[in-house]
């Protein structure tokens, strides 16, 4: 496996960068569903200024992807993550975080974050009522059986940093998460 920069790729591979968002996000209702859509996130990481991506390559195969949004002076957000389905568990979703990292590092960038949706009852948040005392909630944050991100990115150093109730729905929040990064030698 090999790590690209995304406007390296050919126009098929950036396709199958978008057919990959659609359906490494099709559990979530508020995934990439609509006519165009996964494909128009695809295109802004080779259209908009302030994004950038990385690619995950077997051969001329594209097996996952990860962008990074410049936002603030020293926190970017990462956005988004997807591996191909079917390659998933084999370690591609971690590399593409540290490349991602060592490139916001490298940019000295301080903080890295990211929202990752419970929408579809991942977390004991699912279908609670936050209000009041949001913050409290984020002590009893566990995974449930269905399995979410959240795991995966506390895994590689992330915590939750807040939670926006209710951003999908009633009961369906978006997850904050964040993680420092190490400073580069020259930072
Ligand atoms: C989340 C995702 C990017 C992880 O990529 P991956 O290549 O499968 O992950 P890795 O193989 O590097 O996983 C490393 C470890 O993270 C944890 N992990 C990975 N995916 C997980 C998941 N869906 N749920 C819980 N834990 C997970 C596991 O501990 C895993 O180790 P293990 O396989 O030895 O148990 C991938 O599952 C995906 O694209 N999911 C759909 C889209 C998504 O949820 N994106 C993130 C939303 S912001």
């Amino acid at each position: 496996m090999r790590i690209d920069a995304f406007d390296t790729l050919s126009p098929d591979q950036v396709a199958d960068a978008a057919r990959i968002l659609r359906e490494g996000f099709a559990h979530m209702p508020s995934g990439f569903h609509g006519p165009g859509e996964a494909e128009a996130e695809a295109a802004s990481f080779l259209d908009d200024e302030d994004r950038s991506a990385l690619a995950a390559l077997d051969g001329e195969r594209v097996l996952g992807w990860i962008g990074l949004v410049r936002t603030y002076s020293h926190a970017w957000e990462l956005h988004p993550l997807v591996v191909d389905p079917a390659a998933q568990r084999r370690g591609v979703g971690t590399a593409l975080v540290a490349a991602l990292e060592a490139r916001a590092a490298a940019a000295g960038v301080l903080t890295l974050y990211l929202g990752t949706d419970d929408d579809y009852g991942g977390t004991s948040l699912f279908g609670q009522d936050l209000f009041p005392g949001v913050a409290e909630r984020i002590a009893g944050l566990t995974e449930t059986a269905r399995g979410h991100a959240v795991a995966f990115y506390r895994r590689l150093g992330y915590e939750v940093v807040g939670l926006v109730p209710d951003a999908n729905g009633p009961g369906r929040p978006d997850i904050l998460m964040a993680k420092r990064l190490s400073p580069t030698p020259s930072a």
